[in-house]
């Protein structure tokens, strides 16, 4: 049976909310939330407790100051930096191939979704300009405003190749010390376009960097590791055998966007969610053993969407394409990109994650505890296919 807050009351309350936030998100929208619905928003990222599963993807989206603060002003969880390319002492970097700049950026429409294609790569500013990018997310983490976390491509070898450590010694040293207080939150990007380098043909060469990477990391400063897991250019069974063999990571971020090796551009849409959330299902519910916590990332553009990644295992969400669309696809009137995707995704009368999480409870999918319902429950009703 609905409860009272999942019928016509509730309803209700979500179309006048959602048409009063066009103007202005309240920035404590989880409490207003929770007071209202009773539904608890709390999530987790990298074993960091936050108050919505909503954070932004690594890109362009997270180079300077004046966007993280937009950010925090919008009330999103985190934000990922954009992803810098680890050097050595001397400054030698051998993935230096994807330190380029390259400015034509556009959105479009891809089937009932969006991309943005882009065929830049890393951080193509120095690597002391990111230290500094560093320490303002430090301050704005250590002020609670937003957990502001760096991304690294490190040195990748051959199978015949030995790890270039001193690339690893320097890089992680150096973001260990700009962020001051251990441990230090760190994402491994693991990126499309390296899926269509021919550096990743081969499957042993890959799941060795899985497996061996993390501690080639923590050896040089207490880290907590998220590894950003590529859509390789194999099969299902592969993204799992990779998900296996990055379990001594802290967290997985899965997955990242899809090559197209003709046109030599990384995209997203439809197939991308379609491809991670049938990739994620074959996980056992609940958590499969030795897992690590899943942050989810790909084609979320509903709250609808953040609630099927949950529903596989993920804590968290990363958006990037949803934050970045013409101004005049948001249904808000006012206010920051990043407060009118963070309107949609939650307030959405049809397809936020307010208006989702009471589905699955008018559906019996999902019970409250203790009068509330919880983000965070959504993973253990994991998905089962069949
Ligand atoms: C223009 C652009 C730049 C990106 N740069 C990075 C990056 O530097 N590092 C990274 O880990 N992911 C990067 N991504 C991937 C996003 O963080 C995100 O995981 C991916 O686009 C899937 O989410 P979406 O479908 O919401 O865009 C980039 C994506 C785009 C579109």
């Amino acid at each position: 049976m609905p409860s009272k807050l999942g019928g016509r009351g509730g309803r209700g309350r979500l179309d006048r909310d959602f048409e009063q936030f066009k103007r202005a998100l309240p920035r404590d929208f989880p409490a207003h939330v929770r007071d209202t619905y009773r539904i608890d928003l709390s999530a987790r990222y990298l074993g960091e407790p936050i108050p919505h599963p909503i954070g932004k993807g690594s890109g362009q989206l997270s180079l300077n100051a004046g966007q993280l603060e937009t950010d925090a002003e919008a009330g999103l969880a985190f934000a990922v930096l954009k992803t810098v390319i680890a050097q050595d002492a001397a400054g030698a970097q051998s993935m230096a191939a994807w330190a380029i700049h390259e400015t034509k950026m556009k959105v479009e429409r891809r089937g009932d979704g969006w991309t943005v294609t882009w065929k830049g790569r890393g951080w193509d500013r120095s690597f002391q300009e990111y230290l500094a990018l560093v320490r303002v997310g430090r301050d704005f983490t250590r002020a609670g405003r937003l957990l502001a976390v760096p991304s690294v491509k490190y040195h990748l070898p051959r199978l015949d190749e030995p790890f270039r450590d001193a690339e690893y010694a320097f890089a992680t040293r150096a973001l260990a010390d700009a962020w001051g207080e251990p441990p230090l939150l760190l994402e491994k990007d693991f990126s499309p376009t390296l899926a269509g380098d021919p550096l990743a043909e081969e499957k042993p060469q890959i799941l060795r960097w899985l497996r061996e990477v993390p501690e080639r990391i923590r050896a040089h400063a207490p880290v907590r590791l998220a590894v950003k897991v590529m859509n390789a250019r194999f099969d299902d069974a592969f993204q799992l055998e990779m998900i296996a063999a990055a379990r001594h990571a802290d967290m997985l971020v899965v997955f990242n966007r899809l090559f197209d090796s003709k046109q030599g551009v990384a995209y997203g849409g439809p197939e991308l969610s379609d491809r991670n959330l049938r990739v994620l299902a074959q996980l056992t519910p609940g958590g499969s053993p030795g897992i690590p916590e899943l942050s989810g990332t790909g084609n979320i553009h509903s709250g609808r969407m953040i609630v099927e990644y949950a529903r596989r295992g993920c804590s968290s969400v990363q958006v990037y394409t949803f934050f970045q669309l013409p101004l005049e696809e948001y249904a808000a009137s006012e206010g920051s990109r990043t407060q009118r995707a963070l309107h949609q995704l939650v307030f959405d009368p049809v397809d936020g994650v307010v208006a989702a999480m009471l589905d699955l409870e008018a559906r019996g999918a999902l019970e409250r505890r203790g009068g509330e319902l919880h983000f965070l429950d959504l993973g253990s009703h994991a998905y089962r296919p069949g």
